[in-house]
């Protein structure tokens, strides 16, 4: 297992390339499956859940290769049964359920469990199916979803913690093929979800409104193949941002959608750093120790949970007294432990972090939970004295493409040590 060494200190400046994101990339992979004819995919991320995501496919039946940035997948015969052994390792896995809902009539997949970031139930995809006309059976550990034929109907898909990123992808899919015209409400409107959605009308699919809470699919018999290039990931984006305000001078992305920022680069400039934007780059320029914050995580385009744990991090060396509170995962804080062992003073207190900004943290050895804590790690590493050492960093692969070496381009010190 590999473990890598932060040696904090080092100034950032410069530019780095975002690559394409995860969580368009998985779905819209999944989506392949809902046609006989090739889909390539461009700006596929080279992460650990792409890679589990090719797995299931293949283990379906589909046909895939990859050459660098680019997947090819051809899935003329499949299987509608995604076992334990091949989903256990991803979450996102129960995304492979719709397409084959839609495909197939019927897909049989094993449940995704809980995850350190919170309980994480799909009763609302479910919902969603059963609305289409599906049966669902839960059993030996499985959901097995079947019907003879879906149609279209109207879904409100709205929970307790608002709406459902993956549950509104698994709806889209599997509506897609269904017989007359379903309607989400309460959609999630991510960009990821949108950018699912232009793949889907790319194979021939009727779907608007994907960006708003409404979302109308008009059914077709069938989809083609279609070539599609994924967005650039936001949270990858997000972290270089926080990355750059915790240690940089002036540090530029390249291969961004500024739009997709605006919650973090809003919280960033009230923080007390410039934002300067392009077409597709965007630059943040350092400010020493940022102004204390209070932030609340909330479905797009508000403050996105996936970039907590980074805001936790640099606003632990900041002035005064931040407050963070989780609205999506309310117990997604296993970072603030870690942090706390390098010196930062963190109170939870419910779904908030109380940070009182200290003036430096120092390096520890911290253990990464989960793909964003991990993240949020590396960049306290960043300006702590000493070394930081984060162990565990098969969190970070999951969801960033070589963020030592890009890092490290940028001016930091991190060694990747295998153990
Ligand atoms: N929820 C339910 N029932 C459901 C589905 C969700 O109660 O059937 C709840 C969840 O427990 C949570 C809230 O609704 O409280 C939102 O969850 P959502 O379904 O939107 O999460 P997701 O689709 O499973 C995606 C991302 C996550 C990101 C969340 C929220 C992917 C592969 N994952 O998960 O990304 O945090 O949306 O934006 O797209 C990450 O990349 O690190 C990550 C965890």
């Amino acid at each position: 297992m590999d473990k890598i060494l932060v040696h904090g200190g080092q100034s950032l400046s410069g530019s780095v390339r975002v690559s394409g994101s995860k969580n368009s990339a998985l779905p819209i992979l999944a989506a392949c499956l809902l046609t006989k004819e090739p889909c390539i995919i461009r700006q596929v991320p080279d992460l650990s859940d792409v890679h589990y995501m090719l797995q299931i496919l293949s283990h379906l039946g589909a046909e895939v290769e990859r050459a660098s940035g680019t997947v090819t997948v051809r899935a003329e015969n499949i299987k509608s049964v995604a076992p334990y052994e091949i989903v256990r390792k991803m979450r996102a896995s129960v995304c492979v359920l719709g397409p084959l809902l839609g495909r197939e009539k019927e897909a049989t997949v094993s449940l995704p469990g809980g995850c350190v970031i919170g309980d994480r139930p799909i009763d609302l995809h479910l919902r969603g199916f059963e609305a289409l006309g599906a049966a669902v059976r839960v059993e030996c550990g499985n959901v097995k979803v079947f019907a003879a034929k879906l149609k279209g109907e109207t879904i409100n898909l709205r929970g307790k913690f608002g709406s459902t990123v993956l549950g509104t992808d698994n709806i889209m899919m599997a509506a897609a093929l269904a017989e007359g015209v379903t309607i989400i409400e309460g959609a999630a409107a991510e960009p990821e979800v949108v950018d699912l959605a232009n793949f889907l009308n790319a194979m021939g699919a009727k779907i608007e409104g994907a960006g708003t809470r409404r979302i109308v699919i008009e059914g077709v018999a069938e989809l083609h193949g279609a070539e599609h290039s994924v967005i650039p990931d936001r949270i990858e984006a997000g972290t270089f941002m926080v990355a750059a305000a915790i240690a940089g001078t002036r540090v530029t992305l390249r291969r961004v959608v500024p739009d997709h920022l605006k919650a973090v680069s809003e919280a960033l400039i009230q923080a007390g750093y410039g934002i300067e934007t392009s077409r597709d780059t965007l630059t943040v320029v350092g400010n020493g120790k940022p102004k204390p914050l209070e932030l609340l995580t909330e479905p797009y385009p508000s403050f996105p949970t996936d970039m907590q744990a980074q805001m936790c991090a640099l606003l632990s060396e900041g002035e005064g007294i931040s407050v963070i509170t989780e609205s999506i995962f309310p117990q997604r804080f296993m970072h603030v432990s870690e942090l706390k062992r390098m010196g930062a003073q963190i109170t939870l207190e419910g779904a908030s972090a109380v940070i009182k900004g200290v003036e430096r943290l120092s390096g520890a050895p911290v253990m990464a939970s989960d793909l964003r804590a991990s993240a949020a790690l590396v960049l306290a590493g960043l300006r702590a004295s000493g070394v930081t050492e984060v162990n565990r960093v098969y969190h970070i692969d999951r969801g960033y493409e070589s963020i030592d070496d890009k890092l490290n381009g940028l001016g930091a010190q991190i060694e990747r040590v295998k153990v």
